[in-house]
């Protein structure tokens, strides 16, 4: 709920875990008041005033106010706070900004963001504040967007500039900056590279900036759009967690800033690195979204708030909630080198293990046999699928398998006809030459006629054949970043390129709404919520090799739900990593996401192939809880144990899958304690051939067996008894 208390002039925004809170000061001032858990009412709380001579006070004779040590909503530059500002603009004679309240508006539902992918909700499942901040001297209007979830205890904000009768630049643009009065938190980012992505990190907070950001023109393998400041002594359980995702896939920056008064200023929003962006007079920016939460029941609350609410308001349309087939791949299979028989050998023993889609990767179009040729050119390679795609997938559907094909709209190689038609689409920038990444340029989606081209190519290959779901893959990162629209005031290429991308997604999904669509950027080099946005789910990493995919899937399941992540059973050794792990191994760890092959099914053991048969029929009985039910890091006494449990949302199932990593001599004893059950509900465990409480799994927990080998794994599944108990 949203109050403002008009006498003293206070907003407070109410969930059902936390209350925000605001005041406006009588000379104007937006001063955050409050931000953590809930409380009912927000009293007569003096503000930070101190007598210090090096914080400037804005009234000669009043020397304890001081925005320098005030806990500011949306701060500037230049005028007395000497924090990371949230905005810094420029302009003909000066470079400052002076915001003070001129209005607000309060109001049911939400608006959505033009341009830019947001989150969104019926009229009672959100209520939005509209806050003016004006600049009296440039004629200029900063609002502040607050739009609060309360069931699922989310805080979005944005903000929108708009230029009055002046002119100016913006330098930086933040989507949100929170100051906290204290700062004995710890960091919590994903980090990583290539293959290795969404590694949770830990980093001190001192005096001083931490920061992590990327100028890649996307996300990144390296960085994720997200920061959270934890309690030093957080547990999975208990503790203050604060979080913010930004909703964008360019360039970002989010930082944590901690003063001399030890006050902590946390930030997100679009990285003022090659930002520059003019507003003439009467022109508006809006800000990607950024979303805020807070909880204090640790890291589990951060993740169960962070699933829902991608689940319920990020994700959208036909696949929104709603469960994913069983595909096979065939990159690691075959990489380029496949015909249509080839294809359909594969897709007949797929059919045969019950998987239920078959997807085709990269090597379909142009004259592409490896990655040093034709993208662009979204036509059929005709010599070696000379039936054509319509014939081939309809091949594949009467064995039983939907079809998906893998695309890479975004880019361009020299050696395509697209090149050799249009060089100038090729992103470049004058009198530099090209930059290449696996040989291949990237568009340039800030031109109209380029986004024009890649929703008509790919729009006529997904009319041709009868497509289920597209793979969206993105290779390379941004260089050589082109301002051409601009003269030397304006470095808008990024922000621009994201907007074409999102034009092209929103087209695109919206003209294909039985599709589902896959991003992917070389594994996970752009998971993050603006691709969510339109494609509700992503291939989590290149890298298929169970024991590193422990740690990449765990980092993501931190925040992003089960349902958008896909994880494929693949051969060994392992292609990245040369691992040797066993098949039963390997079906648990990707059981834990949405299940894929991505391996040559024809040239498998009969063994091998029956424990496939095995794996699926298994995900088919538990894919329910997997995908659309509550997840948790399960604790265990070392680091090379992993345990997890999955939930439906009835409580009805659970699944347990606990990894042993190295074996070990005299091993110590594995005790592992479930969550999410129903403590009063019995469940019935097939492969223990006993049934237990919810309440003995969650407080007693269960012994896991001996493990003798390396890489060894058990997935317990628990379903509950109907009508008698033990
Ligand atoms: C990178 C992707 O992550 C892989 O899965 C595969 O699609 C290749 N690109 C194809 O070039």
């Amino acid at each position: 709920m949203i109050l403002y208390d008009a006498q003293r002039h206070i907003f407070h925004l109410q969930t059902e875990e936390f209350s925000y809170v605001m005041q406006i000061l009588e000379d104007g001032q937006l001063i955050h008041r409050y931000f953590g858990q809930r409380v009912n009412y927000f009293g007569d709380h003096p503000l930070v005033l101190l007598n210090r001579s090096f914080s400037p006070n804005p009234t000669a004779s009043d020397r304890t106010y001081s925005l320098d040590t005030q806990l500011l909503e949306y701060s500037t530059n230049g005028l007395g706070d000497f924090r990371e500002s949230a905005i810094a603009v420029s302009y003909e004679d000066g470079s400052s900004l002076d915001l003070r309240y001129r209005q607000h508006r309060i109001y049911k539902g939400k608006k959505a963001l033009a341009g830019l992918p947001s989150s969104y909700g019926d009229d009672d499942q959100v209520e939005s504040l509209e806050i003016d901040l004006y600049d009296d001297y440039l004629d200029l209007t900063v609002t502040l967007f607050y739009s609060l979830f309360p069931e699922t205890n989310m805080l979005a904000k944005s903000v929108k500039v708009r230029a009055g009768q002046r002119a100016v630049c913006l330098e930086k643009v933040l989507s949100l900056s929170l100051d906290l009065p204290d700062s004995a938190y710890q960091v919590h980012t994903l980090n990583g590279r290539y293959a290795q992505e969404k590694l949770w990190t830990i980093s001190e907070l001192r005096q001083g900036k931490f920061s992590i950001e990327s100028r890649r023109g996307a996300s990144g393998h390296a960085q994720t759009p997200f920061i959270a400041l934890a309690d030093e002594q957080v547990t999975e359980d208990s503790g203050q967690v604060y979080s913010a995702h930004l909703i964008y896939s360019g360039n970002f920056v989010a930082f944590a800033e901690v003063n001399q008064l030890e006050m902590t200023r946390l930030g997100i929003g679009i990285n003022d690195y090659h930002f520059r962006w003019r507003l003439e007079a009467g022109e508006e920016f809006q800000t990607p979204e950024a979303l805020l939460s807070y909880t204090n029941r640790g890291f589990s609350g951060m993740t169960q708030t962070s699933h829902h609410f991608i689940r319920k308001h990020i994700l959208s349309g036909k696949y929104k909630e709603k469960t994913r087939p069983i595909l096979v791949n065939n990159w690691e299979a075959t990489y380029f080198q496949f015909t249509e028989q080839k294809i359909l050998e594969l897709a007949e023993v797929a059919s045969q293990a019950g998987i239920e889609m078959l997807v085709l990767d990269d090597g379909w179009f142009g004259h592409r046999d490896d990655d040093n040729s034709s993208l662009g050119d979204w036509f059929l390679y005709q010599a070696k699928l000379p039936n054509g795609l319509a014939h081939l997938v309809q091949k594949v559907n009467e064995k039983g398998l939907d079809f998906g094909l893998w695309f890479e709209p975004e880019m361009i190689s020299e050696d395509s006809n697209l090149y050799r038609q249009h060089p100038d689409w090729a992103i470049q920038m004058a009198g530099r030459s090209h930059r290449f990444g696996r040989e291949q340029l990237v568009l340039d989606l800030t031109k109209p006629e380029v986004c024009d081209y890649i929703v008509k190519s790919v729009t006529a290959v997904l009319e041709s054949a009868n497509i289920s779901y597209v793979k969206w893959d993105m290779n390379r990162n941004i260089t050589n970043p082109s301002d051409d629209l601009a003269n030397d005031v304006k470095q808008e290429f990024y922000h621009r390129y994201m907007l074409g991308l999102y034009d092209i997604l929103e087209r695109l999904t919206k003209a294909f709404p039985e599709v589902l669509f896959e991003s992917c950027s070389g594994g996970g080099g752009r998971y993050d919520l603006g691709m969510l946005c339109y494609m509700p789910q992503t291939w989590t990493s290149d890298n298929t090799d169970a024991i590193s995919r422990l740690s990449i899937q765990e980092g993501t399941s931190l925040i992003y739900p089960t349902l958008t992540m896909g994880a494929h059973v693949s051969a060994v050794p392992n292609h990245q990593v040369g691992r040797l792990t066993p098949l039963e191994t390997r079906g648990h760890v990707a059981m834990m996401g949405n299940l894929g092959f991505e391996l040559d099914l024809t040239k498998l053991s009969t063994q091998d192939l029956s424990g496939i048969k095995e794996q699926v029929k298994t995900y088919k009985a538990i894919r329910d809880t997997i995908q659309l039910g509550d997840f948790y890091r399960l604790s265990t006494k070392s680091e090379n144990e992993k345990a997890y449990c999955q939930v439906s949302s009835n409580r009805d199932q659970a699944v347990l899958t606990y990894v042993k990593i190295l074996a070990q001599p005299e091993s110590p004893i594995s005790r592992i304690k479930l969550k999410g059950l129903d403590p009063d509900a019995c469940y019935d465990c097939d492969l223990l051939g006993r049934s237990y409480y919810g309440d003995e799994l969650m407080r007693i927990g269960l012994d896991m067996p001996l493990i003798q080998q390396d890489y060894q794994s058990v997935q317990y599944l628990f379903n509950k008894k109907r009508g008698e108990n033990l």
